[in-house]
């Protein structure tokens, strides 16, 4: 079934969303009040990386059941409206700013008198403090016929398409799930997603406060897990073990799990670190400040590791004064071209404070870096040209070619041999062997291979805090 639908907000998540509902046959109205945005989606072109989607929008354009608009007018006869405005940090502090959700929704309300009464439903997708819901539907109350189902998204940057439309699970949120207009708003949701529960999704129908909860939390969870074994990386910078040792270990444990125990420069990107810190906010004007205080502290190991990194230059260079740094990457992650709150960018942005001339390579997001950081970096597209005359390289995005560098070939590009592995990425042993100096987060030093004896004992006893710029941060 057909269902004529909106996505209010055409952000990473709406444009995703938008292609992927008309990817799913429905006929599909994409609004921004951003309207060289809206120019760039209805020309095909899309406004940043992501692996399937430019595909998604052609399709979708071109079958005539995606199209783009600034005006809400046209969304006046629209059976379901997606919220899925950005909820970015408050600039006056470090809750979530809620003001594009706030006006799209009241936009949205002068133009749905239209339907005449007719059941509409309205669905937010954004990531939003426990509560915002029942507020705004405070602001659509006065409204015949419409409801408000909150529907977290979860994708990942990178995999957004394929999380859109094969998701984990479906979470709706609904005012109070006994209710006969909350049965009718999430029938009109099961509609739209047909094909999806198709495939067994599972799909999950609570209160709004805990589906809001769903989606905090779960970021926090991730974020927590990668500060955990970051802060267990810290451990074993002291006490000369190897983090990826400790984490394959660990991870074995099913109740644990493998994944994101993955050691290194820490978590960034547009999601992890403002919804700690807005989770946070939102326990203090709950007044229950304790309950989250410990998300205080994920966010203090996140940036421990930053500033690690920027001390293991230090113990490598000495002063950094006027030396050359090559920084692979500068994504958040690899798969993408976002470069918010990135690791990469945040430690480049401290060596060049340190005073270090650096250089920025990444295959997708220099455009994005050039916004942030300006002239304050040299960016090179080209990884080859990217090491020329570095003194020392620093990998914190693992992008494929950087993971595949052949330690031999790079070798001869760079004016010496050292290397920062900000992700764990590299095997030490090799580099070593192509006689770099290579230094790991959570791993001692490389000792001088099992053929040197004599290195390993040094290396052994050097581990522990590797003098006073080792415990910095
Ligand atoms: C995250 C959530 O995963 C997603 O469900 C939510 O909808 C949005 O926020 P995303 O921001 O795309 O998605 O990135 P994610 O893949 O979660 O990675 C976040 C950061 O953690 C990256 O900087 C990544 O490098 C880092 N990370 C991840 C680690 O440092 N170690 C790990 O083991 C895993």
């Amino acid at each position: 079934m057909t269902t004529t639908l909106s996505v209010i907000g055409v952000g990473y998540l709406g444009a995703v969303h938008a292609a992927a509902m008309a990817e799913l046959g429905h006929d599909v109205i994409g609004l921004d009040i951003d309207a060289e945005r809206v120019a760039a989606l209805q020309a095909g072109v899309p406004p940043f990386h992501e692996p399937g989607f430019e595909q998604i929008l052609a399709r979708g354009l071109a079958s005539g059941r995606l199209r783009f608009t600034t005006d809400y007018a046209e969304l006046a006869h629209a059976e379901v409206h997606f919220l899925g405005l950005g909820t970015p940090q408050r600039e006056d502090g470090f809750g979530a700013d809620l003001s594009h959700l706030e006006s799209a929704v009241d936009a949205l309300a002068e133009v749905l008198p239209a339907r005449g009464g007719a059941p509409t439903l309205v669905a937010g997708k954004s990531t939003v403090p426990a509560g915002t819901a029942r507020r705004l539907a405070d602001r659509l109350a006065h409204l015949d016929g419409v409801h408000l189902l909150w529907n977290p998204e979860f994708l990942r940057e990178g995999f957004a398409v394929q999380d859109t439309l094969d998701p984990d699970r479906l979470v709706y949120g609904v005012h109070d799930p006994e209710d006969t207009a909350a049965r009718q708003a999430v029938a009109m949701l099961d509609a739209v997603y047909a094909r999806i529960l198709e495939r067994e999704a599972p799909r999950l129908v609570m209160g709004y406060e805990a589906a809001e909860l769903v989606k905090v939390s779960a970021n926090a969870f991730l974020a927590t897990k990668i500060s955990f074994i970051n802060a267990v990386a810290e451990m074993c910078e002291v006490t000369g073990a190897d983090v990826t040792d400790v984490s394959r270990a660990i991870g074995m444990d099913d109740r644990i799990g493998a994944k994101f125990l993955r050691a290194g420069v820490g978590f960034g990107g547009g999601c992890l670190p403002k919804d700690i810190r807005a989770f946070r906010a939102s326990a203090e004007e709950h007044g229950v400040p304790e309950a989250l205080g410990f998300l205080r502290e994920v966010d203090a190991i996140n940036d421990r590791r930053r500033a690690r990194v920027v001390d293991l230059a230090g113990e490598l260079l000495g002063d950094l004064e006027g030396r050359r740094i090559t920084v692979l990457g500068a994504a958040f992650k690899p798969h993408s071209d976002d470069t918010r709150d990135s690791p990469a960018l945040d430690v480049a942005t401290r060596l060049r404070a340190a005073g270090a001339e650096v250089t920025v390579t990444d295959p997708q997001a220099l455009e994005n870096t050039r916004r942030r950081l300006g002239e304050l970096v040299t960016l090179e597209r080209d990884t080859d040209r990217a090491l020329a005359g570095a003194e020392l390289t620093v990998l914190l995005t693992e992008w494929d070619e950087y993971r595949d560098l052949d330690p031999a070939r790079a070798a001869a590009l760079v004016a010496a041999p050292r290397m920062i592995d900000g992700r764990n990425v590299l095997d030490p042993r090799q580099w070593q062997g192509a006689g770099w100096e290579i230094r790991s987060l959570g791993r001692a030093p490389a000792p001088g291979a099992q053929e040197n004896p004599a290195a390993q004992g040094e290396s052994a006893q050097g581990a522990p805090g590797q003098g006073a710029a080792g415990q910095g941060a």
